[in-house]
């Protein structure tokens, strides 16, 4: 059977990891979350005080990003520490959105991810996948939903997580992060023309997965 790319963006908190992870257990394919890659960079940061951006360009050859199978989840690496525990948090949030705005650690990083690709059989989410990573994805998919059904479900993860989250502040933080990834120079975040867009605000999961376990389908049968 032939293998395809996948590529999945869109906008933070709109469930693309949820998706993509569901479409590689299906597919049998590998997940690559690369949002947690410029997570785990951020984290590097934060553990070393690196504030502007020539630091951080500087560090980029002491950096190593990986994945790890735990549990049977996959998890990041930052220098070969499982470091997923970690990086889920707004200020990593946050400070990746910002470290994500350099070009040097995204060339460091789209390089890296373009070599997971090779073989194909991969479901990648992040930003810049069906445009920059993997322009020539047989399957590009564009994830949208409200910034206050998005800012609820970040409110709920952080709720279950034990912490105590302002409502408001969280929608003000999905605002600012949209507008940082739409705004930046470098790669900002963008519907490739060739994408399907699915607004999930009034999905629930089955009715999303079943539409996209089709999408995938399509695509397999227009390839034989
Ligand atoms: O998807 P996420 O929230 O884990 O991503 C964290 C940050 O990294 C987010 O602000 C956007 C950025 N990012 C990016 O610029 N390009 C990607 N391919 C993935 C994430």
């Amino acid at each position: 059977m032939k293998k395809i790319i996948v590529a999945i963006d869109g906008y933070s908190s709109c469930g693309k990891s949820t998706i993509a992870k569901a479409l590689a257990s299906y597919a049998g394919y590998t997940y690559v979350d690369t949002g947690a890659m410029y997570r785990a960079i951020a984290l590097y940061t934060l553990r070393n005080n690196l504030t502007d951006d020539a630091a951080i360009i500087a560090a980029l050859p002491q950096i190593e990003v990986g994945f790890v199978l735990a549990n049977g989840a996959q998890h990041v690496t930052l220098n070969g520490e499982d470091v997923e525990p970690f990086i889920r948090t707004l200020e990593v949030g946050n400070t990746a959105s910002r470290v994500s705005a350099i070009k040097e650690v995204r060339a460091f990083l789209v390089a890296q991810q373009q070599k997971m690709g090779v073989s194909k059989g991969i479901v990648m989410d992040g930003r810049d996948i069906g445009t920059v990573v993997f322009p020539q994805a047989e399957l590009k998919l564009f994830l949208t939903a409200s910034p206050e059904v998005r800012a609820q479900r970040r409110f709920d993860e952080l709720v279950a997580k034990g912490e105590k989250p302002n409502f408001d502040a969280v929608l003000a933080d999905v605002n600012d992060r949209d507008y940082r990834d739409t705004h930046r120079a470098e790669s900002p975040l963008r519907q490739a023309e060739d994408a399907i867009v699915v607004d999930n605000s009034f999905m629930t999961r089955e009715q999303q997965m079943e539409l996209i376990y089709k999408l995938f389908n399509d695509t397999l049968d227009k390839l034989v």
